[in-house]
């Protein structure tokens, strides 16, 4: 298995990091090794795990059931764990942010400095080593939060976040990068407890804001406790029925203000003819058609790829990611592939994929 966890704090700083901070006894987590792990301890005695199962729905009822694809699977107690709740029950998407953030992993020319750091600027940077077989020791810089799918130049925020590697570190060479969504609720404290008030045996795990290795090792804590209904002193402070702040209220509003001008914005937006020829290798457009909007891509190969542009959640119109060749939804943040294959809840369905040529 190889190291599943190591703890920082015995670790030599061979020099600070200029504006960033680090504290002690921390402990660094393999996400991918620690995830496998407990893998492992869950199959079996009655316990299964199914992958490459996307679900669809839930009928609440004893037992409850999953509508998943080619079937259905029956429990008495449900988990949704899918980050960003899919669907509209429980109106998580009205008070939860898609936050997209950003990584890279360099090759120093010097040693890496070991530990995990955190920038006190604003927008902050992460910072962290790794050490792997076939890389040696690497260094991980994370930052570039911002809200998902509002239709900006994603490349800008790679180039950002390399401009900042390369500024604060002696680089070699970048190996990887990479980003994808987080939610964030609007206390900043995850909903962990029952989907709903009214559902007895659906609960929910969501919003860890950025900080899922603590977050869901709480809602493990909290929700298995519920499923067993003993007491759990945290379960009420992160109920996802629990009071919030006026100042929570306010993010709320303005959340909930932004989606509704995207969904409007998207709606009387008007957009070329369809006009697939006067895309270039690797552009994406959003065309009219016959009454409704086209995303095209075409990419390195010359090949086209033509999808509806109407979110299946709500019906917001997506925007296209050009870093990673997405079509995502500027309102609650879904995602698609540009073939319209669902990668990022709430929404629960593909995209349409349509002819244009
Ligand atoms: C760049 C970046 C760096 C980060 N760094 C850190 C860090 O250093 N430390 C830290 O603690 N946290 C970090 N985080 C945050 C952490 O990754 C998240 O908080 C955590 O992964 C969220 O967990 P989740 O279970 O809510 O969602 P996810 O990890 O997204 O898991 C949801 C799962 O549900 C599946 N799913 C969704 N819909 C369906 C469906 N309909 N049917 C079946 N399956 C479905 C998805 O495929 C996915 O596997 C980082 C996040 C980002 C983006
Ligand atoms: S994610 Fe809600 S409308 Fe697209």
């Amino acid at each position: 298995m190889g190291l599943l966890v190591s703890f920082v704090k015995e670790s030599p700083l061979p020099f600070p990091i200029k504006g960033a901070i680090r504290y002690e006894n921390q402990a660094l987590f393999h996400p991918k090794k620690y995830l496998l792990h407990m893998a492992k301890k869950i199959q079996g005695d009655g316990s299964f795990i199914f992958e490459n199962t996307r679900f669809f729905d839930i009928n609440e009822g004893k037992p409850n059931t999953v509508i998943v694809e080619g079937g259905q699977l029956k429990a008495k107690n449900i988990v949704i764990a899918s980050n960003y709740p899919f669907g509209t029950r429980g109106a998580y998407f009205s008070r939860l942010f898609p936050k997209r953030s950003y990584a890279l992993a360099a090759k120093l020319k010097g040693p890496v400095p070991r530990g995990m750091f955190i920038t006190v600027e604003d927008p902050f940077n992460s910072i962290r080593h790794h050490t792997s077989k076939e890389e040696g020791d690497v260094i991980i810089i994370g930052g570039q939060n911002h809200r998902a799918g509002v239709g900006e130049d994603a490349l800008e925020h790679y180039r950002k976040l390399q401009e900042y590697a390369f500024e604060r570190f002696d680089i070699e060479s970048i190996l990887y990068r990479w980003s994808t969504h987080d939610s964030v609720s609007v206390d900043r404290v995850p909903y962990i407890g029952k989907l709903t008030s009214r559902s007895n045996n659906i609960f929910v795990a969501t919003g860890f804001g950025g900080w899922g290795m603590t977050n869901a090792t709480v809602s493990g804590k909290i929700l298995s406790d519920l499923v067993l209904g003993k007491p759990n002193p945290w379960a009420l402070l992160y109920s996802p029925s629990r009071m919030i702040s006026a100042k929570a209220g306010q993010k709320f509003l303005l959340h909930n203000v932004q989606a509704s001008i995207s969904l409007l914005k998207g709606r009387f937006k008007k957009f070329p003819h369809l006009e697939v020829q006067s895309l270039s290798l690797g552009q994406a457009m959003i065309f009219e058609l016959e009454g409704r909007k086209v995303g095209v891509f075409k990419d390195q190969q010359g090949k086209i790829h033509a999808v509806s542009t109407t979110c299946t959640h709500m019906g917001c119109t997506l925007n296209w990611n050009n870093a990673e060749e997405s079509w995502d939804c500027p309102c609650h943040g879904s995602s698609f592939s540009c073939d319209g294959k669902l990668i990022h809840g709430p929404a629960a369905i593909d995209l349409e994929k349509i002819d244009v040529l």
